[in-house]
């Protein structure tokens, strides 16, 4: 089921969220089908979801031939439950980001380089990546909505911050 995506300024994007004490559950599969529609009709590159009211540790991303991303390699579609990040070395890089909380409008966000990220499927099979670049970027921004970020909160320079159109104009999509 398509669901209405909150919007910065609720306060329920500004909750953390909690675990996944059971998987494979029906509640959990129902979830993860509302995820999987609402990112698709959104065409976004993540999801988490908190973003649909759900304060729960569950995000899925991935994103094939993105054209608001015509620069970033293939991220695999992955749904990840519980997921707990580690910097694999303190260097940071800065890149353009969306959010479908924050519709139309992008931001430069630094982030880690390098991170490992590890979790579970929403079966319960452990999952664990050693990721970098862009891959690196969204989960970070993932796993920032499970803490109640969103990344404006994360800028450091508010003058490369705003309207997509304006900003890239000639690229489709929303975001
Ligand atoms: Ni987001």
């Amino acid at each position: 089921m398509i669901r209405v995506v909150l919007r910065m300024g609720d306060p329920r994007l500004l909750q953390p969220s909690r675990p996944i004490a059971d998987f494979g559950t029906p509640e959990l599969a129902a979830l993860l089908q509302d995820l999987r529609d609402t990112m698709a009709v959104e065409n976004g590159a993540g999801l988490a979801a908190p973003q649909i009211g759900v304060p729960l540790q569950v995000v899925i991303f991935g994103v094939e031939q993105n054209p608001r991303y015509p620069d970033a390699e293939p991220v695999p579609y992955t749904e990840l439950v519980n997921p707990v990040l580690t910097p694999l070395s303190m260097a940071m890089e800065e890149g353009w980001e969306g959010c479908l909380s924050v519709p139309g409008l992008r931001g430069v966000v630094p982030r880690y380089q390098e991170v490992r990220y590890e979790g579970f499927d929403p079966l319960g099979q452990p999952i664990r990546r050693d990721v970098s670049g862009f891959h690196a970027r969204v989960i970070q921004h993932e796993c920032d909505h499970l803490m109640g970020i969103l990344y404006p909160m994360r800028m450091r320079d508010l003058s490369r911050f705003g309207f997509t159109d304006i900003l890239f104009p000639g690229v489709e999509g929303e975001e």
